[in-house]
């Protein structure tokens, strides 16, 4: 499997000195979901800023599709264009004053024209379900509807890998359920998933791989499944083992499931599993 991203000794500063970053080593396999995980404080958005070239790492090595990043102001171009980031708060990222304009923002500055950029526009426009607010000033929207224009302006541009900053927060079940489904299209079109959460259960339904941040640095970086079997890594960076992965090795455990050819790592996929016994 290729490393679409390969992180090797990175650290990172802010002004104030606070070292937000140490020693970071890290790879990210291509068209894979992987989870970043931590508390508050660890180091999550900050390794987000370093991967789309917002910040300059003070040390280390940054490798992206194979090529080790100079910092051109070309290199930081096409690091830009092929890895999209969705803020935290949608507030933060929308600016443009109809919904169609901010999804167009960005192609736009790719330098494309009218008609191309209404293609892609109308393109992610109908993948996050939001062609029906195309008219609409966007401050009109709720929450969970302008996550997904800002999911949409990302998305119109084309990027091998989508980042996604605590993209659960405040939403509720159904645009938790919607935003899971975006998930799965863009996973199935090859994009690399990179997601930050504080839902275990989330993370465990959406994820192949995870990597863990505790006080800047990385204290897990492999298969998900894994990691809930990894007590002391669970309980060091305070995380909530998954109840679907509790039960199911319960169920193991107890006999009651043998043999299963795959692990559940959904509700649903567990009561299938118990259906066909
Ligand atoms: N602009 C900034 N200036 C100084 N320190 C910062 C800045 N942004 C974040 N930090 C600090 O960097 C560390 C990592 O923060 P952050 O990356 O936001 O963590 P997370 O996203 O995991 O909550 C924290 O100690 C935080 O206080
Ligand atoms: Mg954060």
């Amino acid at each position: 499997m290729k490393n679409i991203i390969e992180l090797k000794n990175i650290n990172f500063s802010y002004a104030d000195k606070t070292e937000a970053l140490k020693n970071i080593n890290i790879n990210i396999e291509e068209g894979k979901t992987t989870v970043i995980l931590g508390e508050n404080g660890a180091g999550k958005s900050t390794l987000f800023t370093i991967l789309n070239g917002i910040s300059k790492p003070s040390s280390g090595e940054y490798i992206f599709n194979g090529n080790k990043v100079n910092y051109s102001k070309k290199e930081l171009y096409n690091i830009r264009k092929n890895i999209g980031i969705v803020f935290q708060e949608p507030d933060n990222q929308i600016f443009s004053s109809s919904v169609y304009d901010e999804i167009a923002f960005g192609v736009r500055n790719l330098g494309y024209n009218e008609n191309e950029v209404k293609e892609f526009v109308n393109k992610s426009a109908v993948e996050t379900g939001v062609t029906e607010f195309f008219d609409k000033p966007v401050h009109f929207l709720s929450y969970g509807q302008k996550k997904r224009v800002s999911i949409a302006s990302i998305l119109s541009m084309n990027p091998s890998v989508i980042i996604f900053d605590e993209p659960s927060a405040c939403l509720d079940n159904k645009q938790t359920e919607r935003l899971y489904n975006i998930y799965e299209n863009l996973n199935k079109k090859g994009i690399t998933l990179i997601i930050s959460t504080h839902d275990m259960d989330f993370a465990y339904k959406i994820s192949e791989n995870a990597i863990v941040l505790h006080e800047g640095t990385v204290i897990f970086n492999g298969k998900t499944e894994d990691l809930f079997k990894n007590v002391e890594i669970v309980q060091k960076a305070g995380l909530k083992v998954p109840a679907i992965h509790i039960l199911y090795n319960k169920l193991v455990e107890k006999s009651i499931i043998k043999n299963a050819d795959y692990t559940p790592k959904s509700i649903d996929s567990l009561i299938s599993i118990l259906n066909s016994l």
